[in-house]
């Protein structure tokens, strides 16, 4: 193994893209490009808890040092929902589409539309030490779908200040104020000292 090699824990081709861009002196490698396939359970009820427990999943299969990151939008109006349960916001199984139908149906009659986007990474050391770090963006849910980049909830969620939902950006300009982005830039801060 190199030693500048990194696995983040992700079976997510957009994010691993992103999360790459940010780490250009690291060997970053997916979990799909380390041949490990399995689904691993999110059954915490915190982003924390399930940052470490893909993070400690991989760490054990690997022995390596690792990464996950846990996402969730959490919409004011509802109380900071989805959440923890943001991928799963319309069901099992659901898809983005889905997902996102589902919250612009419930917040249709509400005008407080005030939600942030919160990212926990777990990073496993190669002393098998973790360590935690978070980034949070703040902004609005629109009223309709905009823009064709990025994933899951980019195409209604309008970060504050700006003019593009994060669907409308490229993957460079999203991770500059991106709750995954700042997380990161934690991160590589820490990996760098
Ligand atoms: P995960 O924890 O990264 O798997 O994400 C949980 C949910 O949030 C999934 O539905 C993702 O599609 C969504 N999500 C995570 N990161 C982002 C993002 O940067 N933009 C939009 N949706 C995201």
């Amino acid at each position: 193994m190199q030693t500048n090699e990194l696995i983040f824990a992700t079976h997510n081709a957009n994010k691993a893209k992103e999360v790459k861009a940010l780490l250009p002196h690291l060997e970053v490698k997916s979990l799909s490009e380390i041949g490990f396939h399995d689904d691993i359970p999110e059954t915490g009820k915190t982003l924390q808890d399930n940052a470490l427990i893909k993070a400690r999943t991989i760490h054990k299969a690997t022995g390596k040092p690792c990464f996950a990151d846990d996402t969730g939008l959490e919409v004011e109006a509802l109380y900071g929902a989805p959440g923890v349960y943001s991928a799963r916001y319309a069901g099992e199984g659901a898809n983005s589409e889905n997902n996102m139908d589902k919250l612009l149906a419930e917040l249709d009659a509400i005008t407080n539309r005030n939600a942030q986007f919160r990212t926990v990474i777990a990073y496993i050391d190669n002393t098998g030490k973790e360590h935690l770090f978070e980034g949070s963006v703040q902004g609005e849910i629109l009223k309709a779908r905009q823009g064709g980049e990025g994933f899951g909830y980019d195409p209604i969620f309008l970060p504050e200040g700006e003019t593009e939902s994060f669907a409308e950006m490229s993957a460079g300009r999203k991770n500059t104020m991106s709750h995954r982005g700042r997380a990161m830039r934690k991160l590589v801060e820490f990996l760098k000292g």
